[in-house]
């Protein structure tokens, strides 16, 4: 078979670095069923959306793609258009009533039987040899090590689209990492919606990084997301002292005020937190923290706003998400009046993004003249600028990437680079020999 007679598949992904997990394990499977991917949905056999329901934006996103897809249909009367994911859970099969270009609907909570739900569909046909081998010289790649959620935060929907927590076996997930570095994997990342309350079989999170270290050609490991009421002595021990364990904790505040964490079910005040922060810097001290905040939040004030601007001084975070409340139906805070105005969440969203911006970039420039150990994953041709040398990219063990030059090909390796320029999501260096 050539590959312009083979089937091919086109992705698309909305949402959090679970769905890029679970789109990464459809890609797998159509990959096995000799299926090639494609980057554009036009000549592709089989379309698949994967979709977010966390705010209304994500969700508009992924409607107007589905929406698109009435032409793909018209144009590929045989082609199959699936939509997985979050928003799938939550409306089900209403999305295949209103449109009629959708053929199936995989739900959030199903997404790990894709295989069987693909061959019952008759979608894919059982036997299909496996017909190529992956070969995409990743580095890093990502796990999912538990579904679901229990925390139930007033605003979130994934507790309900996702279903309660439930921790993958702990075999199950070293047999996973100990395949991807047969295929030249040297990072991973741990994934969960909160990571921090794994347990399985008397196995609980830190002991999971432990056993995790044990496999050879793993280098490097990362791990997000976490709640920080679940954040442990022993996780902070762990991190501080198992080498390949990165020096990165993404702990998502929230807010600064103690009424809106309160109303937003956090089950921590911005005192707990702030002391958990001293904690951590203490036991790890050059450990990069970053954080999701949410402003607009029901019943929000001005002071409250304030609070949250004073509680993002006083920790200085390395990188911060910013997001505008969006009420979702099924949620405790959907019973709330949405009253902060349109006007005043952008305005607040802004002031807001402009201070963990410039915090960012002002962490990022003390770093100038330091040497990160980056672990190098990919590469650029850079036509525009006329020497031997090509661009490359990594990250440092604090999760920040870094770009630089080099004539030599460098990718999978550990390398020291220094740092020379700063900017707010990346560094720039050079490679120090
Ligand atoms: N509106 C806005 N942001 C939300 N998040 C979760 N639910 C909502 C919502 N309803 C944000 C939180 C969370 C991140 C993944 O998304 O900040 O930490
Ligand atoms: Fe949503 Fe809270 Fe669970 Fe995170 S911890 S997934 S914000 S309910």
């Amino acid at each position: 078979m050539t590959e312009k007679t083979m089937k091919k598949y086109y992705i698309k992904t909305f949402g959090c670095q679970m769905n890029a997990a679970d789109s990464d394990m459809f890609s797998e499977y159509l990959i096995s069923c000799g299926y090639l991917p494609t980057d554009t949905p036009d000549n592709a056999d089989i379309v698949i959306i994967n979709t977010c329901s966390v705010r209304q934006h994500a969700e508009e996103r992924a409607f107007t793609e589905i929406g698109d897809m009435k032409h793909y249909k018209a144009a590929n009367p045989n082609g199959k258009v699936i939509v997985v994911g979050c928003m799938a859970e939550n409306l089900g099969d209403e999305i295949k009533k209103k449109y009629q270009q959708v053929d199936l609907v995989i739900g959030a909570k199903n997404t790990q039987n894709f295989p069987e739900i693909m061959t019952q569909s008759g979608i894919i046909q059982k036997g299909i040899a496996a017909a190529v081998a992956k070969n995409d010289n990743k580095i890093s790649s990502h796990i999912t090590i538990m579904r679901g959620c229990n925390n139930f935060c007033s605003y979130c929907i994934v507790p309900y689209v996702r279903g309660p927590e439930q921790s993958k076996p702990v075999d199950e997930i070293l047999k996973e990492i100990t395949d991807l570095t047969e295929r030249g994997i040297k990072e991973i990342s741990l994934l969960g919606q909160n990571v921090n309350s794994y347990f399985s079989n008397n196995v609980d999170f830190a002991d999971l990084l432990a056993k995790v270290s044990e496999i050879k050609n793993i280098k490097r490991i990362r791990f997000m997301t976490n709640h920080p009421k679940d954040v442990s002595d022993k996780l902070l021990k762990s991190i501080s002292t198992l080498n390949k364990v990165c020096h990165h904790i993404h702990l998502p505040l929230q807010s600064g005020s103690d009424k809106i964490l309160e109303l937003m079910n956090r089950k921590y005040t911005f005192e707990n937190y702030y002391q958990l922060v001293r904690k951590i810097r203490y036991y790890i001290s050059e450990i990069s923290i970053t954080s999701d905040i949410m402003t607009g939040f029901p019943t929000e004030t001005d002071k409250d706003h304030k609070a949250t601007i004073e509680a993002i001084n006083k920790i200085g975070f390395d990188f911060t998400y910013v997001f505008k409340y969006s009420p979702r139906s099924k949620t405790e805070a959907f019973k709330l009046k949405d009253d902060v105005t349109k006007e005043k969440k952008e305005k607040w969203h802004k002031e807001l993004l402009d201070l963990c911006n410039s915090i960012a970039k002002e962490r990022n420039t003390k770093l100038i003249g330091t040497l990160s150990e980056v672990l190098v994953e990919s590469s650029a041709d850079t036509p525009e600028i006329n020497d031997d040398k090509k661009e490359f990219f990594g990250k440092g063990r604090d999760n920040r990437g870094i770009v630089f030059r080099s004539a030599k090909n460098l990718i999978g390796q550990s390398i020291n680079v220094k740092i020379t320029q700063a900017k707010i999501h990346s560094l720039i260096g050079e490679v120090e020999n």
